[in-house]
């Protein structure tokens, strides 16, 4: 068959999840088109993009998902949104301590929604805020080991790990 017919073969379903603005429509922004936007709004409703990734040198594409960390927003999708998820980005906002202590509500959620085996990655996002940290790596580090999940810090704004936290996520999953 031909290459078109076997990528789709590789379509993974990845969710993004976390509190308002720890900067998860960003880094899909930064992953799927390079892009970052200083002053995003929140996200209203659901939106995905399909990313095309090249995983030990076989095309797999990721169909990631990101929706609204307010509650209001994203009700009424909830169920939806998680359902056939295979891959999760679990975003909290290393200069807000009050994203990671909300970590344990969104495990929940996800866990209610989505099969057990689904892989997921605690991410750290804004690691350039050096200066207005509130959470340690070591203390994202034992969450992650806590909690069986895998564990990177990134920043959306100046790239540093975007790739590498989906790519974690997809080779995980392949
Ligand atoms: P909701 O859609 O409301 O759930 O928010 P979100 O998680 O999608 O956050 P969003 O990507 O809209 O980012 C929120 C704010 O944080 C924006 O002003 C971004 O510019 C900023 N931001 C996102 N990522 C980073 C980062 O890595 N570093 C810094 N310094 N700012 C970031
Ligand atoms: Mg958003």
């Amino acid at each position: 068959c031909t290459e078109e017919e076997q990528s789709e073969d590789y379509l993974f379903k990845v969710v993004l999840i976390g509190d308002s603005a720890v900067g998860k429509s960003n880094l899909l922004a930064r992953f799927a088109r390079d892009e970052f936007y200083p002053n995003s709004k929140s996200t209203i409703g659901v939106e995905f993009q399909t990313q095309k990734m090249d995983i030990n040198g076989k095309e797999v594409k990721a169909q990631i998902w990101d929706t609204a960390g307010q509650e209001r927003f994203r009700r009424a999708v909830t169920s939806a949104y998680y359902r056939g998820a295979v891959g999760a980005l679990l975003v909290y906002d290393i200069s807000r301590r009050q994203t990671f202590d909300d970590i344990g509500r969104w495990l929940n959620e996800l866990h209610t929604h989505s099969d057990m085996n689904v892989v997921t990655i605690l991410v750290g996002n804004k690691s350039d805020l050096k200066d207005l940290r509130e959470v340690s790596t070591a203390e994202g580090k034992a969450l992650a080991e806590a909690q069986g999940l895998f564990f990177i810090e990134t920043s959306a704004l100046d790239s540093s790990n975007v790739a590498a936290a989906f790519q974690t996520v997809v080779i995980e999953i392949y």
